[in-house]
């Protein structure tokens, strides 16, 4: 695993919670949690974000927030043209098991894990085609900004799809997700994990988080067209797609 250029400390600056220690403590768990917690539909949410990206043409990929690499995973087996891909993270532990399944899975010459802050990666401007961040945004201590460092790591014309929770839009679906969120996700992540703190966090950080409008509107703002939000299982989690317009430059 590569440490990142000047940015990168093993300490990442302004968090407002310590998000990579956090994560480097339910690490070893996270997977289990993830795919147990999301019923297993985790697993076609990320298909479907990868299959957001276009079918041809050699694509360089950077993907934000990589964790354990199930997206950058879900990339490389749905889109053969993913030539190359970077996968960038603030937890170390979560990049040592995304490392060792990406080499099990025979990956590993198309894929390089770097430690570094999504906010201000030494990752170069311009040079990706697709820049992806799968359930990561929402984590990061200001989303506007995370989203102008995608808009400057991609080429003009490349497309950003960002995989993230929210809640579903119909009253009686979204109060019985309410009550699993507040009531089951923190004891069944506090018994596993051992992390009490973790899985709290995670259903007030998507209760917190923008609804499906109002983050398409945020795109815009930064600079994003061509802007989508696709809901997936009632609305559980969306799926954001925007471009860089062509012509536009690296700020
Ligand atoms: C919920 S996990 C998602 C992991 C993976 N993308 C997935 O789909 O399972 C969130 C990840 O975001 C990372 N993260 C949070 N804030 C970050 C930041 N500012 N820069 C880089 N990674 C960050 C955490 O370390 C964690 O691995």
């Amino acid at each position: 695993m590569q440490k990142g250029a000047s940015t990168t400390s093993n300490t990442p600056r302004c968090l407002e919670v310590p998000v990579g220690a956090m994560f480097d403590r339910i690490a070893p768990t996270y997977d289990l949690l993830n795919h147990l917690l999301s019923l297993g539909r985790d697993f076609a949410w990320r298909r479907r974000a990868a299959r957001v990206l276009p079918e041809q043409g050699a694509l360089k990929v950077a993907d934000l927030a990589t964790g354990t690499g199930d997206l950058l995973i879900a990339l490389l087996r749905e889109r053969p043209n993913v030539t190359e891909t970077v996968g960038l993270d603030l937890s170390e532990a979560m990049l040592k098991i995304g490392q060792d399944k990406i080499t099990r899975g025979g990956y590993a010459d198309r894929v390089r894990l770097v430690h570094d802050d999504a906010l201000r990666c030494g990752l170069p401007a311009g040079d990706f085609d697709a820049v992806t961040m799968a359930f990561g945004i929402r984590n990061t201590p200001d989303v506007e900004a995370t989203l102008r460092e995608i808009r400057r790591l991609l080429k003009p014309g490349g497309i950003a799809v960002i995989l993230e929770f929210s809640l579903p839009r119909g009253a009686i679906m979204r109060w019985c997700y309410l009550v699993y969120l507040r009531l089951i996700v923190p004891a069944i992540g506090a018994l596993l994990s051992g992390s009490k703190g973790a899985y709290r966090y995670l259903n007030e950080s998507i209760e917190a988080f923008y609804r499906p409008d109002d983050f398409c509107e945020l795109m815009r703002r930064t600079g994003f067209s061509e802007v989508s939000a696709t809901p997936v299982t009632w609305g559980v989690a969306s799926i954001y797609a925007g471009s860089k317009p062509n012509g536009a430059g690296d700020a």
